[in-house]
């Protein structure tokens, strides 16, 4: 199957980086084709909610790096959305890619797989139980169907992560795709 990754962190090797890595070694490894986008590394620009691309076949006012992952998102088979928790959400770089499905919305929807690995500092699930609602209510709204989430919880930096599973249970869920 075809997977994009959609990466928030800015941390090129931080935590979540770590877990998108580990969950790409083991889609590929299950023979998948896995496009990998670090939305901090790239130019999105924030929907301004003008409604342009609804008049206009999906085009968007913006030509960014959307332009370079639209193709990919319409055509997979899972998107992976990974991110470090920031004040009880995804980061913003993940969140502003989400918010730019605007344009494509209705290709979008159906026949999709998701997955979402989120780390953070918390020891408790409170910081993840917004964005995990938040992910679990917009993939019923696109008729996608999730296929794992991770929440890897005290994990504020790399150190902490190597002390756990989180890094295996990655490998893992890409493999078994
Ligand atoms: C702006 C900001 C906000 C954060 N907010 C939270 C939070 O609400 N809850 C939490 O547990 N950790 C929070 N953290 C900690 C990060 O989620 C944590 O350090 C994570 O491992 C960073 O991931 P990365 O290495 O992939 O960038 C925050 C970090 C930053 C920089």
């Amino acid at each position: 199957m075809k997977i994009v990754i959609l990466s928030g962190s800015p941390h090129r090797n931080g935590t979540s980086a770590q877990l998108a890595r580990e969950f790409m070694r083991g889609a590929e490894e299950a023979g998948h084709e896995v496009f990998r986008f670090d939305a901090a590394f790239e130019e999105v620009h924030p929907c301004m909610g003008c409604d342009h691309c609804r008049k206009n076949e999906g085009r968007c006012i913006f030509s960014d790096g959307m332009t370079k992952l639209n193709p990919h998102l319409l055509e997979c088979d899972l998107i992976a959305f990974v991110s470090p928790v920031y004040y009880y959400n995804m980061n913003a770089q993940l969140r502003t890619v989400i918010d730019r499905f605007y344009a494509n919305n209705e290709a979008l929807m159906g026949e999709k797989e998701t997955v979402l690995m989120m780390t953070c500092e918390d020891d408790t699930t409170e910081s993840v139980d917004g964005p995990v609602l938040c992910y679990r209510n917009m993939i019923k709204y696109l008729k996608w169907e999730d296929r794992g989430i991770i929440t890897a919880l005290n994990c504020g930096d790399v150190e902490a992560m190597a002390q756990t599973e989180y890094p295996r249970m990655a490998y893992e869920l890409g493999k078994s795709l």
